[in-house]
């Protein structure tokens, strides 16, 4: 597998059929041209992703989206307005193009549009070398299934490093800036549904929109199993006061809380960020760094529930249960 720097070669990897690592600003993905199903299926053996957990299809922009996804309502336009390029997944109905590989047979796709430059560069190049404007790259994030997404091109590696062929392309585009998946919208309804928070939260899918949120979807999001993002420590949830009254500990457990939250002593702090947002962006880092480390414990003291709080709050409880 080649590492490089360059979008040109991650493109004309993709181009040929072969898998490429790829940055976004949420997490790296692991892409495959969209239309190609034995390209799509090696994504899904590299993962070890059951076959039935639907791809995002990351195109280059909202006309491009056309191409992939259908009947899209008003609010799903406003949305992809305000927040494309951006940390935002839509889903809709499928049209034709919209392969059983990529949407695992069900009658909906999910669509994205990056705005890492990287990544942008990629698709860029990828219509250049296809001549096809709404080319559409299939990436799920570029973990093995049901562990710690990758926020930096040596995640990818640590994951995937060993099951990338030569021909596939890692490329690095730096530490991505969110940190956690982008939100995911259900558009099939009246209603705009979230299936998976992230940093477009609630609020400002309300306000755009001008919609109240619908309650339930009957939309199947497999990837947002209750067990996910776990590392290999275990995740426990702590509140600040409860974890102020821990008494020393044997230096295998780790601690994730925000700056104003001490660390009791005799714990491992992992990570101190200071606001929200910085939580996000090193969350996964902090769980792998507890991995590196050989912790058997990590407390967790998640943030309030407000922006990206509540994506935050989403991944720690994921990563905490392990059924
Ligand atoms: O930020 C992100 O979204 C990253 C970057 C790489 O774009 N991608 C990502 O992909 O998180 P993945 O495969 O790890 O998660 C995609 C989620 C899964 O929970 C999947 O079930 C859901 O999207 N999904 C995909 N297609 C869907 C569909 N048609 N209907 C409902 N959910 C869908
Ligand atoms: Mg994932």
């Amino acid at each position: 597998m080649l590492t490089t720097a360059d979008p040109a070669a991650a493109a004309r990897a993709l181009a040929d059929g072969h898998l490429a690592a790829l940055p976004t600003e949420t997490v790296y993905g692991l892409g495959a041209r969209a239309d190609l199903p034995h390209a799509i299926a090696r994504v899904y053996a590299a993962k070890g992703r059951p076959a039935d957990h639907p791809l995002i299809v990351h195109v280059r922009d909202a006309a491009a989206s056309l191409a992939w996804a259908a009947d899209i309502p008003d609010y799903a336009r406003a949305l992809a307005h305000a927040f494309w390029p951006g940390p935002l997944t839509l889903v809709a109905r499928r049209t034709d193009r919209a392969g059983d590989s990529i949407t695992g047979g069900q009658d909906t796709v999910a669509v994205r549009v990056s705005s890492h430059p990287a990544m942008h560069a990629v698709l860029d190049a990828l219509v250049e070398l296809t001549g096809d404007a709404s080319i559409g790259v299939a990436a799920p994030s570029a973990n093995r299934f049901g562990r710690v997404s990758p926020t930096t091109a040596e995640h990818v590696l640590a994951e995937l490093g060993d099951v990338l062929g030569d021909d596939d392309v890692l490329l690095d585009g730096g530490s991505s800036s969110v940190g956690v998946e982008s939100t995911i919208v259900d558009c099939t309804g009246p209603l705009p549904v979230i299936l998976r928070p992230g940093h477009v939260s609630a609020a400002d899918v309300e306000r755009v929109t001008g919609l109240s949120l619908g309650a339930a979807s009957d939309v199947r999001a497999p990837g947002t199993l209750a067990s996910h993002y776990a590392p290999r420590a275990r995740v426990l949830l702590f509140d600040a006061d409860t974890l102020a009254a821990r008494k020393n500990d044997n230096a295998t457990t780790g601690v994730l809380a925000l700056a104003d939250v001490p660390t009791p002593e005799g714990h491992v702090r992992l990570s101190a960020p200071a606001t929200v947002d910085d939580y996000a962006r090193v969350l996964y880092a902090a769980l792998r760094e507890a991995d590196a480390l050989e912790l058997t414990t990590v407390l967790a003291v998640p943030p309030a529930a407000t922006g990206i709080g509540a994506a935050v709050i989403d991944r720690l409880q994921r990563a905490a249960t392990t059924s």
